[in-house]
């Protein structure tokens, strides 16, 4: 890992995290590779919605779609009072945040947040989100610098390409409305 790596690495902040301590289950709210990419182990998953953040290819990968010394961009949230971020919500068992913690490792903190389920239900429960104060956090470019960044990436996980096609196809299947990423996958098409 070189240093920015290193200093983005969340594991050892999220374990000290006590949110729903002695809980023995807590819903997890997933809006990227959580949505399409559920291998880990869970009680229910259902579509589900948190208010107040919008889905955006801000952060740097510097482990799963990138390298240390050539990042690639995955999703984060960023705070917007009336955005609605439409994802998939599972409920687990809190030993399985020790994996999560290591897959989302990369600047991601575990923040506590109220879901709206798609049968109407309102839970509170975790999200993994990777706040503009963390090293590896790139910010906003683009649509279209953001689509050439992720046509040239790679990392252990894949190409970062597969990464934003998975997303777009998993929103699609959602039904949901999400106009920066659309459009980032329409400008990688066009590529
Ligand atoms: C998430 O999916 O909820 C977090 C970001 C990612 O792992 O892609």
């Amino acid at each position: 890992m070189n240093a920015s790596a290193e200093r983005a690495d969340t594991i050892a902040i999220n374990r000290r995290m006590t949110h729903f301590d002695g809980h023995s289950q807590v819903w997890l709210f997933g809006y990227g590779s959580l949505i399409y990419k559920a291998d880990f182990p869970h009680i229910e998953r259902r579509p589900a919605s948190i208010r107040g953040w919008a889905r955006r290819f801000w952060q740097g990968s510097h482990d799963h779609r990138g390298t240390p010394t050539a990042p690639g961009r995955v999703v984060t949230l960023i705070a917007e009072a009336d955005a609605t971020c439409v994802g998939m919500a599972y409920l687990v068992s809190p030993e399985t945040f020790a994996s999560l913690d290591v897959r989302e490792k990369n600047g991601y903190l575990r923040l506590a947040t109220e879901l709206t389920l798609d049968d109407g239900r309102h839970a509170n429960g975790l999200v993994y989100i990777a706040t503009p104060a963390n090293a590896a956090f790139l910010g906003a470019a683009s649509e279209r610098e953001i689509a050439l960044h992720i046509s040239r990436s790679h990392g252990p996980s894949g190409a970062n390409r597969d990464y934003l096609l998975h997303l777009a196809d998993a929103l699609r299947r959602l039904g949901a409305d999400d106009p920066h990423v659309f459009a980032i996958e329409r400008e990688l098409l066009r590529l």
